[in-house]
């Protein structure tokens, strides 16, 4: 029995009527009519009728009787056009069926938790713990042969762009990425770990510093963070690196890598150079550093307009050194209160103090001049309502940046099917962590921009860094940078993040090192393939596109992981577990 060979279910067509076949499948669904039993019968091509007529076929027609949902099959038959009026116009297969003249049970099948249809009732824990079912269903089967394709253009891609695919070790040295690491305990050297890398970053330099010139990797990166719709801890990345480079090769090479994935897996044509947009101005503009351009709606400051303001809420953020922006809501006059409060709430829920909008309670607090000062800032038209919000800035933004998303989802603005690339570039050197600390922009190996290295001990934050992120359709599919190859610079770099001379070369050594043997000035970019998948399908939910993925409390439901440990193998490691005062999430 060899399925290999057979034909598949799903790809028959009207040009293989006649002919005998053997197909293998699972039975998707059965019907029994006026003597005749029909199944579908589904492989990963799609799925085919099949008719068992008692008159032709006793003995299959007696075991098609018995047949359940996902029984595994054998059939033989011959290939027929459908009677007149019976075709099926939405199953590709819909003009032929197989008439039956054998039929084999392989596996019997208990009814599954889920029916194994596109559209699927149940909730995503039973869909994660039956993952084989799941991925039966024919929606997921395109998934994976989508990934498989764009994975496959990308390899093709980099080869004929002369780029060699290295692999890097899994068990390394902490690699900073801005996540926690996960770690590996090492049996011969107890108390010692590896860590998983976060990235292949410093590998990669590494790389060319061997001379590579032009490497490429798809890696797994494995990254302890807290996950959100788009976030997995395991990710899949098309790795890059190149020497003797700017951030316009970067760009050339990877608009380039656009045109042809896009091309191949959904036949459309993206048109390149791609737009490129300062981080600062999509900060202000569209609140976040991944716009989502297919819609218009324009965020603006309207600070200086507000200082001497009457309205408190406003006056005094601003004198805390806050900001006040707005964001016109196209015909939005017609929003109900309730509407209102709801967007409020989800202003709330980002942290802001509150939300404003005009017309609204406030106007009787502000002058004529400040109302129409907002409503020109905002672009506002007769019909348009304004909302408002007064925060530190970054608070301010973040709020914002969601209110516009949220409003472009209610009113409809979103125009489907469009793809709007860009590139936020320049990014900055440095930014604020949440407790207010300096840190790294995009990570600590990116390269400051020569003209403003004058800056970098005054003011660290005004910095541009030769960083890039490549934004489509408001999510991040790829980021990288032009990189340090200075030993000066990298330890000074690493100095002003706070890292003491000891910390620097037990952590960093081998890269500084590296660096004093004669290094390429260098730099790459990483591509998370979960990230392009979902912006290729549309799907708001990475786990969709991920083919085992682990839960939001980082559990593969499936396998029942993570577990205990073998005690023996805890002792021969040197391990041993304190229980957490809190249970496990
Ligand atoms: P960065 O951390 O920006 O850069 O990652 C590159 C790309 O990987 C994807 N990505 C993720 N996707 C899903 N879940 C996550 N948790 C996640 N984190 C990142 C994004 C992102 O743009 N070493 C650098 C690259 C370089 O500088 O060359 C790096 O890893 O699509």
């Amino acid at each position: 029995m060899s399925g290999f060979t057979a034909p598949h279910c799903g790809s028959l067509r009207a040009a293989d009527v006649g002919r005998e076949v053997e197909l293998y499948g699972w039975v998707a669904r059965r019907r029994d009519h006026g003597g005749l039993i029909f199944i579908d019968l589904r492989d990963r091509w799609g799925a085919v009728q099949v008719v068992f007529n008692p008159a032709q076929a006793q003995e299959a027609h007696a075991t098609a009787s018995e047949l359940r949902s996902e029984y595994v099959v054998r059939v033989r038959g011959m290939i027929g056009r459908r009677p007149q009026g019976s075709e099926n116009p939405r199953m590709a297969t819909g003009e032929i069926e197989v008439t039956a003249s054998e039929l084999e049970v392989i596996s019997v099948a208990k009814t599954p938790p889920f029916q194994i249809e596109d559209e699927v009732d149940a909730d995503e824990a039973t869909r994660l713990k039956y993952r084989y079912l799941d991925l039966r269903r024919p929606r997921m089967q395109r998934m994976l042969e989508m990934r498989h394709r764009v994975v496959n253009a990308m390899h093709r891609y980099m080869d004929a762009n002369e780029f060699v695919e290295v692999e890097t070790p899994m068990l390394l040295k902490g690699t900073p990425e801005g996540s926690r690491d996960f770690i590996v305990p090492s049996r011969l050297h107890p108390g010692n770990f590896f860590a998983l890398p976060q990235s292949p970053q410093q590998l990669k330099q590494l790389l060319m510093v061997a001379g590579v010139g032009r490497y490429y990797q798809i890696a797994r990166c494995l990254r302890d963070e807290d996950l959100r719709a788009d976030r997995v801890v395991e990710i899949t990345q098309l790795d890059v690196e190149m020497s003797f480079c700017t951030e316009e090769d970067v760009f050339a090479l990877i608009e380039g890598l656009w045109v042809q994935v896009w091309n191949e897996v959904l036949g459309t044509q993206i048109t390149t150079p791609l737009p490129r947009l300062d981080v600062q101005q999509s900060l202000l503009r569209y609140g976040t550093d991944k716009p989502d351009l297919r819609y218009e709606l324009d965020i603006a400051d309207v600070s200086d307009a507000l200082r001497e303001t009457n309205a408190t809420i406003f006056r005094a953020a601003l004198a805390e050194g806050g900001v006040v922006r707005c964001l016109a809501v196209p015909g939005g006059r017609d929003m109900s209160r309730r509407e209102l409060d709801e967007l409020a709430l989800i202003a709330k829920g980002a942290g802001a103090k509150g939300l404003a909008w005009l017309p609204g309670p406030l106007d009787k607090h502000m002058a004529e001049g400040e109302l129409a000062a907002i409503r020109s800032a905002a672009r506002a038209g007769e019909d348009d309502l304004v909302l408002l919000v007064a925060d530190r800035r970054r608070k301010a933004e973040t709020v914002m940046g969601l209110l516009r998303r949220e409003v472009a989802r209610r009113r409809k603005l979103i125009r489907e099917g469009e793809w709007k690339f860009t590139w936020i570039y320049p990014m900055y050197l440095f930014e604020e962590d949440d407790q207010g600390k300096l840190t790294y922009g995009h990570h600590p190996f990116t390269s400051p921009w020569p003209q403003d290295m004058h800056l970098i001990d005054t003011q660290p934050y005004a910095v541009r860094a030769r960083a890039y992120d490549c934004v489509v359709n408001g999510l991040e599919i790829a980021g990288g940078s032009i990189r340090i190859h200075d030993r000066a610079l990298q330890e000074r770099v690493f100095e002003i993040l706070g890292m003491s001379r000891e910390r620097i070369h037990e952590q960093f050594g081998h890269l500084l090192d590296a660096f004093e043997y004669g290094v390429p000035p260098h730099g790459g970019i990483a591509s998370g393939i979960d990230r392009l998948m979902m912006a290729m399908t549309g799907t708001d939910n990475i786990r969709d596109v991920v083919p085992f993925p682990k839960t939001q409390s980082h559990q593969d439901l499936m396998l029942g992981a993570p577990s205990p440990a073998d005690p023996e193998l805890l002792k021969e490691l040197h391990i041993q577990v304190v229980p957490p005062d809190k249970p496990a999430r």
